[in-house]
Parts: C-alpha cells; structure tokens; sequence
C-alpha cells in the first residue's frame, strides 16, 4: 500500500526555433508534402541548432513547468531524465539539468526507454512520491533526434522533430483531485533490433568506419513497430482501466505518443474512443520521441482542453520494445 499519493502539478514544454515543413523536405530526399501528411500526418517539425543539446531543450521546459505550479525550485528533491540522445554518453543528462537549474544535493538520472522515456520516468516518480522518497520529483522527457537522424534515408529523416515536456509529480494533498491513479510498464528486449542506434556504445565504439558507414543514425523497421505501436498502446490502456474498474466513457482525454496519425487513429478506433477526446499536435511538431505526451498535455491544458480534475491517459510505445500507459485525474 502506498503510503502517500502522487499527482502531476504542473507541465511545461519547449519546442527550438527553427521550423522545417514537408516542402523543406522535399529538397532533401525523394519525398512529398502529400505522402507525408497522408501516411503520418506531420507537416512541420522544429530542429534544435548546432550548440543545443538535449539539456538545453530540458531545461526550458523544466522552468515553465516549475513556473507554472506552486512549487519552489528549492522544493525539488529529484531529477529524472527520458531521454535516448542526452549531451553525452555520460554523465546523464539529469546531472546537466541539475547544474543548470542551481539545484544542489539531490539526485538526478536518466531513463533509456525509446519514445517511452517520458512515460517510464513519470512511473519511477510516481514511486518514489508514494513510497514517502520524494515529495517533488522533476520529470522530464527530451529527445534531439535530428542529431542521430540519417538524412539520406527517406523512411526516417521525415519522422523527427526535437523538443522536450517537463512535469512536477508531487505528492498529493489529503482532500486533493489530482492524483496519478495508477501505471503499467512493459518491454520486450527479444524486439529491440527492430528500433535502434548501431554504434556509439560498447557493442560498437565509435570508429571511421562506423561514420563512414553512418551506424551512429537511427534505424527503424517502420511497419513492424506500426503493427506494435497500436497493439501495445491498446493493452496496457485497457489493462489499466479493467483494473481500475473504469470504461472507455470514464476518460476525459487520451494523450497518446505522436509518431504517426494513423496509429494514433489506429488505438482510438480500437478503444472505440471518439478523434475529439485525443490531443494531437503531430502535424506541428513531427514524432519528438520523449518529448511528445508532455509537449502534447502542455499545450492541452495552457489551451484549457485539459482542466483540473479531468480524468486523462497517456500512452506510448517506443525502441526497446517498450510501452506503457498512465492513469490519472489532472
Ligand atoms: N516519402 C515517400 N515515400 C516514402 C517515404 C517518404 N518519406 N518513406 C517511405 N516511402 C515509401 C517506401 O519506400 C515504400 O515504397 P515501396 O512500396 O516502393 O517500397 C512506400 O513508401 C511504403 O512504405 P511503408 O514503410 O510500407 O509505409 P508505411 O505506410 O508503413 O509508413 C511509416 C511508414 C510512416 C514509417 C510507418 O510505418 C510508421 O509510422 N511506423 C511507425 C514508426 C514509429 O512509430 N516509430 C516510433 C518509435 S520512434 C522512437 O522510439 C525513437
């Protein structure tokens, strides 16, 4: 039994300036505006200049986040990344974060888990918020994936955006609405070949020939992460709610990870969930792994879409294979 509820304070977001449509695109690789809003429903993406890094993005999120709630930045007493492309292989991106915020002795990690970085690292908070470990855990979710996009192969270049969303999980007051009512996390390592970075890491250090042969880029088998994506999404929300003794009707808003549309269309047809009760912004933002359920809430709730005590799930699916999905009351 937890000891102590959890809930989401606040959410912050952070996009970079500059902005590359699908017509930018079209002078890259053999593609167009029509195939790719059509089959993905992107239009736009931002991309992070040659000096940002993952921190950078994270740490702006982060502060509208803490801007936006009640809670001091002396308050936090933890950090925790998602993030698949932090500043360096080490040490984590939590600790850039720290340093650039101010904040001093308390501790601060990342979580590798694809685009269910976010998610994953929202769930470890949750836990130390119940358990009484923590009472203000700042969670962020990030991703600078146009630094490991290969540009030349037009499956993958078109998909990604960079960006990052932030959260303040807190712990809950007695008498409060808001409350993270529960959370289910999955992986299936015997999958993870089909989403994933070749070299860089100890399987395969960086060399002239890993460069040359462009290993250090993302490598994608699209369509069967797509069949996945929707299954997955689809058995831990209903999971979730079977559990939680509650129905489709009970969920105010879904936000789901934004990598394509149709698979977004694809888990609202299956959880038979009306288009109008999920937030989508992928046309503006491209799939910013990580990044996309809290840039998604963000401008959800700064919209007023999202309203406190609205009952909203977040789920995504991402390299690992990972997925998983949240309940909570906003
Ligand atoms: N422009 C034009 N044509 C293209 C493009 C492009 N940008 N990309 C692929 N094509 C072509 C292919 O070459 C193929 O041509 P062919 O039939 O002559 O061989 C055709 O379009 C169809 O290709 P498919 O791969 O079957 O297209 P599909 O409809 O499956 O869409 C997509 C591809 C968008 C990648 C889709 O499979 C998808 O979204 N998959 C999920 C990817 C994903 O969600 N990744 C998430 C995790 S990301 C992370 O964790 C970092």
């Amino acid at each position: 039994m937890p000891l102590y509820n959890a809930k989401f304070s606040s959410f912050g977001s952070f996009a970079p300036k500059k902005v590359v449509n699908n017509f930018d695109m079209e002078k890259l690789v053999e593609t167009s505006d029509e195939w790719i809003r059509t089959r993905t429903g992107m239009f736009e993406r931002h991309y992070a200049s040659a000096e940002e890094a993952a921190s950078d993005l994270a740490v702006h999120a982060a502060t509208n986040a803490i801007e936006a709630s009640s809670v001091k930045y002396k308050d936090i007493d933890l950090i925790i990344v998602g993030t698949v492309t932090g500043d360096h292989p080490f040490p984590s991106t939590g600790c850039m974060v720290q340093k650039k915020l101010g904040l001093k002795n308390i501790p601060a990690f990342d979580v590798s888990a694809g685009c269910t970085g976010f998610v994953y690292a929202v769930e470890v908070a949750r836990n130390f918020v119940e358990s009484g470990n923590a009472q203000n855990v700042l969670v962020i979710g990030v991703d600078v994936l146009t630094k490991i996009t290969n540009w030349n192969d037009r499956n993958t270049c078109v998909l990604f955006g960079d960006g990052a969303g932030a959260t303040i999980v807190s712990r809950a007051g007695k008498g409060d609405i808001s409350r993270i009512i529960d959370a289910l996390i999955f992986a299936d390592g015997s999958q993870s070949d089909l989403l994933y970075q070749a070299a860089g890491g100890s399987r395969m250090p960086a060399s002239h020939e890993t460069v040359d042969k462009n290993l250090h880029t993302v490598y994608m088998e699209g369509n069967k992460i797509y069949k996945n994506a929707i299954r997955s999404m689809f058995a831990s929300t209903e999971e979730l709610l079977r559990r939680n003794k509650l129905e489709v009707k009970d969920i105010d808003w879904v936000v789901p990870h934004q990598a394509n549309l149709r698979i977004i269309e694809g888990l609202a047809e299956k959880l038979h969930l009306p288009m109008s009760k999920v937030i989508v912004n992928i046309e503006k933002y491209g799939n910013t792994s990580s990044g996309t359920i809290p840039l998604a809430a963000d401008e959800a709730i700064r919209s007023k879409k999202i309203r406190r005590g609205d009952m909203i799930v977040l789920t995504s699916f991402g390299a690992g294979l990972t997925w998983g999905s949240i309940l909570a009351r906003y």
